[in-house]
């Protein structure tokens, strides 16, 4: 949830925000998540993987648009439980002429097909909501649960069915909403997880999680 991404391009005449991001062009729509470090990390992680890719929480559709546009034979499926950013993803693969990736609402798993990924990505949003009364479409994107762990303890809780054999999940975390207790409850589901990158910032530390079984 930082501020000033590096990359970000603020046309004059628009509201929304453009990035350029590995050859893409992806228009943020109002209320969407507009990427930044968090973003990117998962996104560079992510490109690369081969096979039927899911990413929960998609926003603008970042990281399910790199790795589509990277593996044209891939599979991506992103869903949002935001109409809005299910729009904006869906607009910007249709910008960036990418048709092997698709994008529908869901709260979660809710609304995926009951088939196995190679690859599950997340990068969920982690502030405490600290009583706040009402929700914003962008506060979805923000906050989660009191501790700013709800959708975190989800995702772990659900995850496992939706992954094949050998399969991995993506998870970014932050030091906001403690990655001990996240790998702690990872390993209570028998995962194990690794750290793939970690990034230090003035007020939190960022870190991308690989989660498999043995
Ligand atoms: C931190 S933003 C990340 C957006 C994008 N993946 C990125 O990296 O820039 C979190 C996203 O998760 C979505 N989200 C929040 N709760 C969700 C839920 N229960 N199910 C699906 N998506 C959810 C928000 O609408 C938002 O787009």
């Amino acid at each position: 949830m930082l501020k000033n991404p590096k990359s970000v391009i603020y046309p004059m005449d628009e509201p929304s925000p453009t990035i350029n991001f590995m050859g893409l062009r992806l228009d943020v729509f109002n209320d969407v998540y507009v990427p930044r470090e968090d973003s990117f990390l998962l996104a560079k992680h992510t490109n690369k993987l081969e096979g039927n890719i899911l990413e929960l929480g998609t926003g603008c559709g970042i990281s399910a648009l790199a790795n589509a546009s990277r593996n044209p034979s891939n599979y991506v499926l992103g869903v949002d439980i935001s109409q809005r950013a299910v729009n904006n993803a869906n607009y910007n693969a249709k910008h960036n002429r990418i048709s092997n990736a698709t994008f529908v609402r869901s709260d979660l798993f809710s609304k995926v097909p009951k088939v196995r990924f190679d690859a599950v990505l997340f990068n969920p949003p982690y502030l405490p909501e600290e009583g706040r009364a009402s929700k914003s479409m962008l506060d979805l994107a923000l906050y989660s649960g009191k501790d700013g762990r709800a959708a975190t303890d989800r995702f772990l809780e659900e995850v496992s069915p939706h992954l094949l054999p050998g399969g991995r999940a993506f998870l970014i975390q932050s030091s906001v909403t403690d990655i001990p207790k996240t790998l702690e409850k990872a390993h209570s589901l028998g995962f194990s997880a690794e750290i793939l990158e970690e990034q230090s910032f003035f007020f939190e530390k960022l870190c991308l999680l690989e989660l498999f079984r043995e």
